[in-house]
């Protein structure tokens, strides 16, 4: 059995000698190994910390060679510890291989042993592990910029929950039951829930604005909060609509509150979000929590108001409803009608964003297809 040898000569020729005759124990060695015992007391003969020989070389050799030697013993050193650590790891692979394959296939060995080795070697020409860094989604994007939009005007953010009962949803907002109003948000219920009564029953919220009644519940007036979140509605998706999406919701309620606040907060933020030479537009419509309501649109960012694809010839986008608290809203959280107004609006944060980024599928919001939203990087 091999002993690593006290060394007398440190020049190159003695040097060549002991190397040779531990490279031929080591080889011998490997050939020996058969199975997986045999294996691991070759790894600690060989490499063991502890006394093993590649220790025993350092000890021996290198910390006895005179000083102007140690660097050629010091080289050859490394040569030698790298050999033996390819050596161990192939002849554990070959070991491991003879114990489940008895009788000597040499061609696989040999396969086996290339691979090894040609895995082992590392290639420092490959391209490295790239990870992209990810960026916030468009949708996310826009709704950042509007809050702060209206966290700058003094609004503060609440939320609430996607899963409402019609109470919240409807009723609280001034849709009676049954009220035809009702239909013009086609409504995802959940099933199953007949048996209780209807102001109880679970929906998925239509839109943001039963985050108005929440908040007026649990705070005196004066209030401005906005109300970020998703939604839900029962439509087909196309390009213009998914069944789910977000909204932005605006309630200032105070002493003296008039429509002329309405228009003048509504008014700076689009110039906010587009620039200011945009203009906005507010026409008369209907929805049941203000009285009176109003459709708000913008000039045309695209074409300053000539008239473009976007803006189908006309010049203007709409882009959100908006009115005067209804009395009979503040009925429901216990707000003193008499002293208190306020307004209200719910913006759609797809909408905007495809405005803002010049998008014309709102489907490319959710597809998740990575050459769109690599655009945001
Ligand atoms: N909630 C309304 C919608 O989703 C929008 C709106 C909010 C209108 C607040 C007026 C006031 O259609």
């Amino acid at each position: 059995m091999y002993t690593v040898p006290k060394l007398e000569d440190f020049s190159p020729a003695a040097l060549d000698t002991a190397a040779a005759d531990l490279l031929a124990a080591l080889k011998a060695e490997a050939a020996a190994v058969e199975n997986e015992s045999a294996v691991e007391q070759f790894r600690i003969r060989w490499t063991a910390r502890k006394n093993g020989i590649i220790t025993q070389i350092v000890e021996l050799w290198l910390k006895s060679a005179p000083a102007e030697a140690k660097r050629t013993v010091g080289a050859r050193l490394n040569e030698l510890k790298s050999e033996i650590e390819n050596t161990v790891k192939v002849a554990k692979a070959v070991g491991l291989i003879r114990e489940a394959v008895p009788g000597d296939i040499p061609g696989q060995i040999a396969f086996a042993k290339n691979a090894i080795l040609k895995v082992e070697r590392v290639d420092i020409s490959l391209p490295g592990i790239v990870r992209p860094l990810g960026v916030r989604h468009p949708v996310l994007r826009t709704l950042d910029e509007l809050i702060s939009v209206f966290v700058k005007m003094g609004y503060s953010v609440a939320e609430g929950p996607e899963v409402e009962t019609d109470y919240y949803n409807f009723e609280a907002l001034n849709f009676p039951p049954n009220h035809p109003a009702r239909d013009t948000q086609d409504t995802l219920f959940v099933s199953g829930q007949e048996q209780k009564a209807q102001r109880d029953r679970l929906l998925l919220r239509t839109h943001t604005s039963p985050v108005q009644i929440r908040t007026m519940e649990n705070l005196k007036p004066p209030v401005r909060v906005i109300c970020p979140g998703k939604v839900h509605r029962n439509d087909a998706p196309d390009a213009t609509h998914s069944p789910v999406f977000h909204q932005l919701e605006g309630l200032c309620v105070d002493t003296n509150i008039t429509f002329g606040d309405l228009k003048g907060t509504l008014d700076h933020a689009m110039k906010s979000m587009f620039g200011s030479a945009v203009k906005t537009s507010f026409r008369p419509s209907f929805f049941p929590f203000t009285e009176p309501s109003v459709e708000v649109s913008i000039s045309c960012p695209f074409c300053g108001g000539k008239g473009c694809r976007p803006c189908k010839q006309s010049g203007w986008i709409e882009l959100l409803g908006a009115g005067m608290v209804d009395p009979n809203v503040f009925g429901f959280v216990n707000y003193d009608a008499k002293k208190l107004s306020g307004f209200a609006f719910g913006m759609g944060v797809e909408r905007l964003a495809m405005m803002t980024y010049n998008v014309d599928d709102i489907q490319q919001f959710f597809y998740g297809d990575m050459r769109f939203l690599e655009q945001f990087a």
